[in-house]
């Protein structure tokens, strides 16, 4: 899977704080959490347990939580707690704009 190339996805306020979005990026699926902090964190979309959506998952703390079975990831690395193959993790940033950029 390769990262996307940097592209703006669109403004941050189309993701309320304390939750995601998914983008489609080329061929990926990328969800883009807003935390509560105002910072943002972009993995993959799709949880590598049964392809939950994970962008519809609950933030807490450091981690998303699949709604499907409840698998763990955390936002920064994509890596699993709860042991599954870990998802992809993207850069991301808000501009001085307002627009959400990744890569
Ligand atoms: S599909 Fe995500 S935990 Fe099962």
């Amino acid at each position: 899977m390769s990262a996307p190339t940097r592209q703006v996805l669109g403004t941050v306020d189309e993701i309320p704080l304390g939750e995601g979005r998914v983008y489609t990026v080329g061929e990926e699926q990328v969800a883009v959490f807003r935390l509560t902090d105002g910072s943002v964190r972009a993995l993959g979309a799709v949880c590598p347990h049964a392809g939950g959506p994970l962008a519809d998952g609950l933030i807490d703390g450091s981690v998303v939580v699949c709604p499907l079975h409840n698998n763990t990831f955390e936002l920064t690395t994509g890596c699993s707690p709860t042991g599954q193959p870990s998802v992809p993790s993207y850069p991301v940033h808000v501009d001085a704009d307002g627009q959400l950029v990744l890569g």
